[in-house]
């Protein structure tokens, strides 16, 4: 690993021309505003002719905080464009990223299709010498692969070096990890292609592990089956928890603060949905089944987060006395706060489960609702929160949307038939849904009051960090 007082990267690169293939998709249209704003001259490549028109109206396709206004940045000031041609993208580049999706495939593995093709892309339109950097998820041996398809591609005189370079960006706060890592991975074998990837990123401070390729892409996908496997196992303990009496959120915390462990993405819930830790933790297992290695916590790690639907739908139907003709309101449809992604999300799930037990469902988010009216067409969606408690016999958080750890609890008791609330992320205060007349149940909550000395405790991931600061300040 090099820190900022290694040499690796220090050289100052100054402007340099940089394609994003894949640069409408959520990773690709990030980065390509990110590096805009740097200052490098980017151009932002996606077949998707739609998205591109409307990105080159400043209309950014997906819903990110603080997008708009780096892309608008980058427009006005003209170091940002979009195109739909590898021939207009490609050839003046200096770097260009594989932002490109990795879809999984019937057996769970990653789809590589799109990054062959872009591979081929960039080799026929390339001129002199280029850096390609491997951003997207991609399986071990990709930098070997995309190399491989250049190297038969490309035309005479015409040189590359292929560099992973993975992501860890969270939606809902993509702009922020980027521009402020915890740390860079790179890897490849062409360290000088390595410290011109390193100038890149070297504004940003952070620090800049280089490692093979192999291993780059592999630390990918370990960072993100450990955050999903950190989350089953709070959700496990959760039920356990239940079961005993004791409270999962005081156990989380005094858990968290242990340096060794962390607080961060401790926090239990529903289950992790997405489009990166259910892909990506099964695509890891597929290829460690590919190479005949043994799997053995990975599917522990989905199957937990598998059964929390069945957990949720469980208790409200022990609660309700049956799910028949029950009318039941539920809060969030993202997979998580700040995004309209609804792709695996928990919210979906449990739909579904409570419809097919004869259930009817009236939903609402901020900002999902489109997203998933296209994947449950006839779900009913309402605006807001007192809509759907309206008449409800039990209300159910899916997603902890600031608006809704801040209800009009009063209100929302007046609106409905039921008093039960269950609140799957922990982010009610359950003193004041006891307060406005209403049951509430959590996840892994005591159920014995006597047994919960902190009550109302905030658990998303990055308040535990506030705690976790305020007590490092301390020490
Ligand atoms: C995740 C990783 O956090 C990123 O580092 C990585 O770059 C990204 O996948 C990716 O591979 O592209 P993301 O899926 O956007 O990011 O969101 P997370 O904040 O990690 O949340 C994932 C799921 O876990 C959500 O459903 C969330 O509600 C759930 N979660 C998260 C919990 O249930 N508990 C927690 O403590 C944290």
């Amino acid at each position: 690993m090099l820190s900022d007082s290694g040499c690796l990267g220090d050289d100052p690169l100054g402007v340099v021309n940089i394609a994003v293939i894949g640069g409408a998709g959520y990773v690709g249209l990030t980065y390509a505003a990110a590096f805009a704003e740097l200052g490098h001259n980017v151009v932002g490549l996606d077949l998707d002719a739609e998205r591109i028109g409307a990105l080159r109206r400043g209309v950014t396709p997906i819903f990110e905080p603080g997008l708009d206004e780096l892309l608008h940045r980058g427009l006005e000031g003209g170091r940002l464009r979009f195109t739909t041609e590898y021939a207009d993208a490609v050839p003046e580049a200096d770097f260009v990223f594989v932002c490109v999706g990795t879809p999984a495939d019937a057996g769970g593995r990653a789809e590589t299709s799109y990054i062959m093709s872009a591979a081929r892309g960039v080799a026929q339109h390339s001129r002199g010498h280029t850096i390609v950097v491997n951003k997207s998820t991609m399986p071990i041996g990709s930098v070997e692969r995309v190399s491989e398809i250049l190297a038969e591609h490309a035309a005479h005189g015409v040189s590359f070096a292929v560099v992973s370079n993975p992501e860890f960006l969270r939606e809902g706060s993509a702009i922020h990890d980027v521009l402020h890592p915890d740390r860079v991975v790179l890897g490849g074998a062409d360290l000088d292609a390595v410290a011109r990837v390193a100038a890149l990123y070297r504004p940003l401070g952070a620090p800049i592990v280089v490692t093979s390729s192999r291993s780059a892409e592999m630390i990918k996908y370990a960072s993100n089956a450990f955050l999903a496997t950190k989350i089953s196992f709070i959700n496990e303990v959760a039920t356990i928890c239940e079961g005993l009496n004791a409270d999962v959120i005081e156990v989380a915390r005094g858990m968290g603060l242990d340096g060794r462990i962390g607080p961060r993405h401790l926090a239990p819930g529903v289950g992790f949905g997405g489009s990166c830790f259910p892909k990506d933790v099964r695509a890891l297992a597929a290829m460690a089944r590919d190479a005949g290695l043994p799997v053995t916590m990975l599917d522990a790690v989905l199957d937990v987060n598998a059964s929390m639907g069945a957990r949720v739908v469980a208790k409200l139907a022990a609660r309700l006395g049956g799910l028949e003709g029950k009318r039941i309101a539920v809060l969030g449809l993202a997979f998580k706060p700040e995004t309209d992604d609804v792709r695996e999300a928990p919210a979906i799930d449990v739909i579904g489960r409570l419809e097919a037990a004869g259930a009817s469902v009236r939903a609402t988010d901020p900002v999902a609702t489109r997203t998933a009216a296209a994947v449950l067409p006839n779900l009913e969606c309402v605006p807001d929160a007192y809509a759907a408690a309206t008449g409800a016999d039990a209300v159910v958080l899916m997603t902890e949307w600031e608006v809704y750890r801040t209800l009009n609890l009063d209100r929302m008791a007046n609106a409905m038939r039921g008093r039960f609330v269950l609140d799957g992320r922990n982010a009610l205060d359950p003193t004041a849904v006891a307060a406005a007349g209403l049951a509430y149940e959590g996840m892994g909550r005591a159920t014995t009051p006597a047994n919960v000395v902190t009550t109302g405790l905030a658990t998303q991931a990055d308040e535990f960090d506030v705690v976790h600061d305020a007590v490092a300040a301390a020490d």
